[in-house]
């Protein structure tokens, strides 16, 4: 049972990311783009891509490991776990399944979630009612993404954007952090939209053949004008509600950690929100999107950096295909 003191802090945080960089001058030696472009319209300059050998579940578990360490927790103290991915090892069995046996956790409840770039989120959410309603102490809560394996590199308008990497965080029930922590998480999504970011082949709707393979249908298509709308749209939305929700305004948030698909995506919100650009954290130059793992690895990097403190309140918010978004504020503990 929760005590009223009960309170579901980030214990632990990690990432990864490969060791190969890719330049945007690398890229636009084999399609028709430049640094120049990529970096005006984007913001990135470089992202990370995995060995053809390194898969997303190894990835995740090179992630969890610094999350559980700064947890100064054991693997067998973790009593179930999510991974949010779009690209899983295989589509069956799960990610987070492969996860549990390379990491060694006890046989706990292990699984995916896919809800693309808004997937960890969604995932600190769900994990987030998992702990309140059960015995559950210690959660493992994972983005990773091998993206470079859905990316269509004759396409211009979508490889410059995506990376790999992974981020991990371990969220636990504390008894003695009363008000800090997780203070709400909340999750939407708009299957209206769901043609604008897709990848049409490779599901029970297009299974592998070889026209769908001649016809490019196992790569990520986006529309990118109208994902930009769209994200901007519901993120400033989302954002107000729940400032609202707890009563807070622009001037109370310490930093935000948003998801890193564009710097001109971030700079609008941070006009409309009337939040400064110096409060968003921003790592996209160095990763590009890595979609589920590109807000773990920030919030990684803005806590081991120091960029936030104990008492800040931090606002997460992250939009993805579905479409979906979500948003989280943490007071830190
Ligand atoms: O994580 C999921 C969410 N994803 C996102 O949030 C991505 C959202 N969208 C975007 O970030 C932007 O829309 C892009 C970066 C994808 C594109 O920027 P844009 O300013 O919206 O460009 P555009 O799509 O309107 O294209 C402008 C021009 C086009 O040429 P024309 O038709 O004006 O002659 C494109 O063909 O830029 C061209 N173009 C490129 N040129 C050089 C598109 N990609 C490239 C490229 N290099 N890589």
């Amino acid at each position: 049972m929760n005590s009223p003191n009960t309170s579901l802090i980030i214990r632990g945080i990690g990432s990864y990311t490969p060791s190969r960089i890719l330049t945007n001058d690398e890229i636009s030696q084999f399609v028709d783009t430049s640094d120049e472009w990529i970096r005006t319209r984007s913001g990135i300059s470089e992202r990370r891509i995995a060995a053809e050998n390194e898969s997303c579940s190894d990835m995740a578990v090179n992630a969890a490991r610094e999350a559980i360490k700064m947890a100064n927790l054991s693997p067998e103290d973790i009593d179930f776990l999510i991974v949010a991915t779009m690209t899983p090892d295989t589509i069956t069995p799960s990610t987070a399944c492969l996860v549990q046996n390379k990491l060694g956790l006890r046989q706990i409840p292990s699984f995916d979630v896919g809800a693309a770039c808004t997937g960890f989120i969604y995932i600190l959410g769900i994990g987030s009612d998992m702990l309140q309603a059960n015995s559950y102490r210690n959660a493992l809560l994972i983005g990773a993404e091998k993206l470079s394996s859905i990316l269509d590199w004759q396409d211009r308008s979508t490889c410059v954007l995506f990376g790999d990497g992974a981020g991990a965080a371990v969220l636990s029930r504390s008894d003695d952090t009363p008000g800090r922590g997780i203070l709400g998480t909340y999750m939407e999504a708009d299957g209206s939209d769901a043609a604008i970011l897709n990848m049409p082949g490779g599901g029970s709707n297009c299974p592998a053949t070889i026209d769908s393979v001649n016809d490019r249908m196992h790569y990520l298509k986006m529309a990118g004008r109208e994902v930009f709308k769209a994200a901007v749209s519901v993120m400033d939305k989302s954002a107000r509600e729940i400032l609202e929700k707890f009563n807070l305004t622009a001037d109370d948030i310490s930093c935000v950690i948003p998801h890193q698909a564009n710097l001109r995506i971030i700079d609008l919100l941070s006009t409309r929100l009337g939040i400064s650009k110096d409060k968003f954290f921003v790592n996209l130059d160095r990763y590009g999107n890595t979609s589920a793992a590109s807000v773990p690895l920030a919030l990684d990097e803005a806590v081991r950096s120091g960029r936030i403190k104990s008492g800040d309140y931090v606002l997460l918010m992250a939009f993805g295909a579905g479409l979906t978004w979500a948003t989280s504020l943490i007071k830190w503990q």
